[in-house]
């Protein structure tokens, strides 16, 4: 225990030193992937677009540094244009605007954050498909791209921006949409050994499903390795605003699957089952998102089952930080190196990604005793 307490001081220490030097050189942007140790910045209706203010977030929590607070909120503002952008903006607005306007709401109880919020919860809800009961992911990447039936496993981190809306202004309607949503997840998306499909395509007429999808996984039946990870902490996530069992068991089930096929440093693959002549870079993020999943999860199961989510969430948070982490060098700005962003369309293959880093920060956080979510 003693042992643990200093590596998680000393890379909480590490951290808030690295993101003050980072945010002077990065401000109020969207950083995405590091490239020759500098990150390269994305639209801000990208994806990714929350990942570097609820990075500031967390360190802020702890420290009070009133500069990043300034940088969050800036990025927050400019996140404002993106809501009336129709054709842009797609169903990861929960990632978006829970780590800005959610929560700039929790720390500082900020009545604007707060209206942003709820709009955003409405227009996520208006994706909802009542023929097949789940969340359209995205719009037309082409033209007469028809990917109206598609859903995808990231989407379970998407949810907690509709609980948060009926935790907030007692309408069930949110939460009944994201319930849905998750039952869509249970019966369609994790197989029985507890792997996850990245995309399923259903048709978006009969709601019928139609086919997976590999979409950044190897294949359409492999087990893309940070998909499992959303799953993971997507499921425990909706147990925690629902209580209701399934989901946990579902959640469950799925950390048995990435936990028994994780390597011996405990830093996930890009996708757990790939053949012989695929390179199996790792990827970090994955490692970074299931451990704080892991860590929730470790807490909603009985004592007696704890220490197998506890024990494994805080091993790949380790190895993350002794293995993979990049402290002192100044010509890096990523915290955690070898990412795999998108393995099928060779799109950074062993770089920092900000989600990553995120997620670590949020796992190291929680191990030091910040336990509130802004899921
Ligand atoms: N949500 C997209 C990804 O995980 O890469």
């Amino acid at each position: 225990m003693e042992k643990q307490r200093q590596w998680v001081d000393e890379a909480w220490r590490k951290i808030t030193e690295k993101i003050n030097r980072t945010s002077k050189k990065i401000g109020a942007n969207f950083p995405h992937a590091s490239v020759h140790g500098s990150y390269e910045l994305a639209e801000p209706h990208w994806w990714t677009a929350g990942f570097w203010p609820g990075q500031l977030w967390l360190v802020y929590r702890d420290t009070k540094d009133e500069s990043l607070k300034t940088i969050a909120e800036q990025c927050e503002e400019k996140l404002d244009k993106v809501i009336t952008d129709y054709y842009r903006l797609d169903h990861d607005m929960g990632f978006m605007w829970t780590l800005t306007s959610i929560a700039r709401y929790k720390l500082l109880g900020k009545e604007d954050s707060k209206r942003r919020a709820l709009l955003v919860a409405n227009l996520l809800m208006g994706r909802f498909n009542v023929n097949g009961h789940f969340i359209r992911a995205w719009n037309p990447w082409f033209e007469d791209d028809d990917n109206r039936g598609y859903a995808i496993i990231d989407c379970a981190m998407n949810l907690p921006l509709l609980f948060w809306a009926t935790e907030e202004t007692e309408d069930p309607r949110f939460k009944a949409v994201a319930m849905k949503h998750a039952d869509t997840i249970l019966e369609h998306f994790i197989e029985a050994d507890g792997s996850v499909h990245h995309i399923v395509h259903f048709d978006p007429e009969t709601g019928e499903r139609i086919e997976f999808v590999g979409g950044q996984g190897y294949a359409p039946n492999s087990a893309w390795s940070r998909g499992t990870a959303w799953a993971i902490y997507g499921l425990t996530l909706a147990y925690e605003h629902t209580g209701q069992d399934r989901y946990l068991q579902a959640a469950k089930k799925v950390a048995h699957f990435f936990i028994s096929n994780l390597p011996e440093d405990f830093v996930p693959h890009w996708d757990f089952r790939i053949p012989e002549e695929v390179t199996p870079y790792r990827d970090s993020s994955a490692g970074a998102i299931a451990a704080p999943g892991l860590l929730l999860l470790a807490e909603k199961v009985p004592p007696t089952e704890a220490p197998i989510y506890k024990k494994a969430g805080e091993n790949i948070l380790h190895s993350l930080y002794e293995h993979y982490g990049d402290w002192e060098n100044p010509n890096e700005d990523g915290l955690i190196l070898e990412g795999t962003s998108h393995y099928p369309e060779q799109k950074y293959l062993k770089n920092p990604l900000i989600y990553g880093d995120y997620f670590f920060v949020e796992g190291v956080a929680r191990l030091k005793g910040y336990t509130e979510l802004f899921w």
